[in-house]
This record gives structure tokens, sequence and C-alpha cells, in this order.
């Protein structure tokens, strides 16, 4: 068996979860989080997989994992997968891997979706404690086929499908909409524990005067909200009394990032 990377990039822990359960079955694979490593040498070739598993943001690729791509050194010849995890609708978002892969001489050579809960509360309550667990048993049996796909280095290339509405969600609402930061609120229940700085995977997070300020870089993943153990964020008025979601079978330690 070739050495297989998997990257991955996760804010609430199903793709990580997902990420786990496909390098478990892939003996010596090694996952790496994209928010903390970003290898500076030529990767891939003929005797190494690659693999990027991540959460479909806005019908496409979060930010981060599409620069963490355009910047890979990956050689000629590399059997390169896609997994995207998500809530209800993912579009072109491999679709758009492939596309990306393209500009850099390569092309996807295996894409899949595994649907998880949906994280995204500024927009929904994400499901039920119920409803998370019949979803993530349901997505371990995709998962496992995945895997095995995977392993016998099988070849699915992703066709391109709503790619207007696709790149109009991901290139324009989700990049063009900026300010975040402005409606980050925190309430009285904030015992200035740090945990939300870091848990953020680009650094947004900066503790001043014993106060939390927002930077603008903001990749509106929602770790921040879904990790305070307090529910002492709230974004707009729009996740007031609605549920955090955290996949159960991720800690916290886990997403912290390693400086
Ligand atoms: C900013 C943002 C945008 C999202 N957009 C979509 C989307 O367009 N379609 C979808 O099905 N899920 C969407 N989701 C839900 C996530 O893709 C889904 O819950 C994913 O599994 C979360 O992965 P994670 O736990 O590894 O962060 C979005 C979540 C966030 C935070
Ligand atoms: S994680 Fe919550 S309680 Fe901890 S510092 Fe951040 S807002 Fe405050
Ligand atoms: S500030 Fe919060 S929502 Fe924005 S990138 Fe950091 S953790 Fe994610």
């Amino acid at each position: 068996m070739k050495h297989t990377r998997v990257f991955y990039f996760s804010a609430t822990g199903n793709s990580l979860d997902a990420a786990r359960m496909i390098s478990s079955g892939i003996k010596g694979s090694e996952i790496i989080s994209m928010a903390e490593k970003f290898p500076k040498k030529a990767i891939g070739g003929k005797n190494e997989s690659i693999g990027f598993i991540f959460p479909v943001y806005f019908e496409g690729m979060p930010r981060l994992v599409k620069n963490y791509i355009e910047n890979l050194n990956i050689k000629p010849d590399t059997y390169c997968f896609a997994v995207a995890t998500y809530g209800g609708s993912y579009m072109n978002t491999l679709g758009s891997v492939d596309t990306l892969l393209k500009t850099k001489g390569l092309f996807l050579s295996y894409a899949a979706s595994v649907r998880m809960p949906g994280n995204y509360l500024t927009m929904y309550n994400p499901p039920s404690r119920i409803r998370v667990k019949s979803m993530l048993e349901k997505s371990r049996k995709t998962l496992a086929k995945v895997t095995d796909d995977i392993l016998n280095q099988k070849i699915k290339i992703p066709k391109q499908r709503f790619v207007f509405i696709s790149n109009y969600f991901n290139k324009v609402i989700y990049t063009g909409v900026g300010k975040w930061e402005k409606n980050f609120h925190v309430s009285e229940k904030c015992t200035g524990c740090g945990i939300c700085a870091k848990v953020c995977p680009v650094d947004n997070i900066k503790i001043k005067n014993k106060r939390l300020v927002w930077g603008n870089e903001c990749e509106r993943c929602v770790a921040c909200i879904s990790w305070c153990p307090e529910k002492a964020i709230d974004f707009s008025r729009k996740t007031k009394g609605r549920r955090r979601y955290n996949n159960p079978n991720v800690k916290l330690k886990d997403i912290i990032r390693k400086k």
C-alpha cells in the first residue's frame, strides 16, 4: 500500500471524525491538520496518495482549504482524493476541488461527500442529540465504503454540477460579506478561559485588557461559538437559544490548535 497523507480541516469535529475513520482503515496513513501544518517540500507522486477532508462552506471549499491546496506543491501522477462533509447541500464543491487541482496540472482521482450534522447555527438550529446519533451512524456506513474505495485506488472523478450557483454562493456570498467580527457578542457568562481563541483556526481572536477582540480574518467556521463551554458567544441575535454542535466523537483538545 502507498503511503497516504490525509489533510483535514474541522471546526466542530465532523471532518476530523471522518478523517480519522478513513485514516484508521489505511495502514500507515498520516493525518495532518490544515490549520496547523504545511509541508514545505513537494508531496505525492507515484508512491503517495493525498487526501483532503473538509466541511462544505457556502456550497464550496472553506477559504482556508482553498488557499492550502492552492499553495501545496504536489508532484505529478498523484492519486488525489477529497471527501466533503456537509449538512444538506454541496453542489459543485467536489467539482471545484478538481478545477483547482487542474490549475496545478493534476486532477481529483476520487471524490465523495458524506452527510453529517449541520453545524451552521447562524442559519439554523443544529440537530438534536438523537438525530445526531442516527446521522453519525449512517455516515459511518458511507465512510467505510469510501475508505475501501481509496484503499483500492478507485477512480471517481466528480461531475461539474450547478457550477454557476455554487460559485455564486462560495465566491460572492461567502467572501463578499465583510465585517463579520462586528457581529460577535460575548455575554456576562464568559469566564475568560480563552478556549474560543485556542480553537480559532486562523488566530482571529485576541484577548486585550481581559476582553475578547475579533479580527477581520474570520473563516466563519463557528468553532468559537460552538466550543465555548459557557455558551457565552452569540453571532448577532441569530444564534440566541440555538443548540451548539460538536461532534461527540471529537474532544475539545483535538480541535485546539497546537502552535
Ligand atoms: C460557514 C459555514 C457554511 C456552511 N455551508 C454549508 C453549505 O453550503 N452546505 C451544507 O450542506 N453545509 C454547510 N455547512 C455545514 C457544514 O458543512 C457541516 O456541518 C460540516 O460537516 C461541519 O464540519 P466540521 O464539524 O468538520 O467543521 C456550513 C457550515 C459553516 C460553518
Ligand atoms: S470560550 Fe467562552 S467563556 Fe471562554 S473566554 Fe471565550 S467566550 Fe469566554
Ligand atoms: S473567529 Fe470564530 S468563527 Fe471566525 S474563524 Fe475564528 S473560530 Fe471560526
